[in-house]
């Protein structure tokens, strides 16, 4: 079965994007699901000491090395961040910038079907710049990013309190669901 892998980059437990993540997951019927919070975990920055270029792996030892396997074993990926000053948060940024290796190791990533979801706490507090902050990155990865299209073009974008937010949840569910549908299609 394809496996759709949800990651909330927030430092925070139980909150809006954890929320968003897994209810992007509830909403994904015939692919399994994993969720992966970032706020029980350490993922430290990358140091660019360059190891990864000459072996598949990182040496920083922390709690990335338990997030590798699912990035590498998912068909689709759905990542949640908060807005922090109008970008993503640390955590996010951390965790992009260590899946270097996989790139750098046949391209671990590449045509894997990518979702953004971002949260703030204003309407329009910069969720559509996190949103491309973090595509970007993944289209150097080579990855399939997918969008929400109905009513925010950038992916689930919703502003806190996230339950409340009926816009930026039906943002989400749809996101969910085209995510489901290009994995659906392309790993027949
Ligand atoms: C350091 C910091 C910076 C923030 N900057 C913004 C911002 O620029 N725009 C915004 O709308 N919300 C901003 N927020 C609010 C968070 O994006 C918002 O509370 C979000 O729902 C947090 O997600 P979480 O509940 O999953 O942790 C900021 C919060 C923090 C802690």
């Amino acid at each position: 079965m394809a496996k759709i892998l949800g990651i909330s980059t927030s430092p925070r437990k139980n909150k809006n994007t954890e929320f968003l993540i897994k209810k992007a997951l509830e909403n994904i019927k015939n692919c399994e699901t994993k969720f992966i919070s970032l706020a029980e975990l350490e993922v430290k920055p990358c140091t660019s000491c360059d190891a990864c270029k000459e072996k598949p792996e990182c040496t920083i030892q922390d709690d990335m090395q338990k997030i590798y396997p699912s990035l590498r074993n998912c068909n689709g990926l759905i990542i949640g961040s908060p807005v922090y000053f109008g970008n993503m948060t640390a955590q996010c940024k951390a965790l992009i910038d260590r899946t270097l290796v996989l790139r750098r190791h046949k391209m671990a990533l590449r045509n894997k079907v990518v979702g953004v979801i971002a949260v703030g706490r204003s309407r329009n507090g910069g969720q559509e710049l996190v949103a491309r902050s973090i595509q970007s990155a993944f289209l150097v990865h080579e990855c399939l990013i997918v969008s929400d299209q109905e009513t925010a073009h950038f992916g689930g974008l919703a502003h806190e309190p996230a339950e409340k937010d009926e816009i930026g949840l039906k943002t989400v569910i749809n996101l969910a669901k085209k995510v489901e549908s290009l994995v659906l299609q392309l790993n027949k």
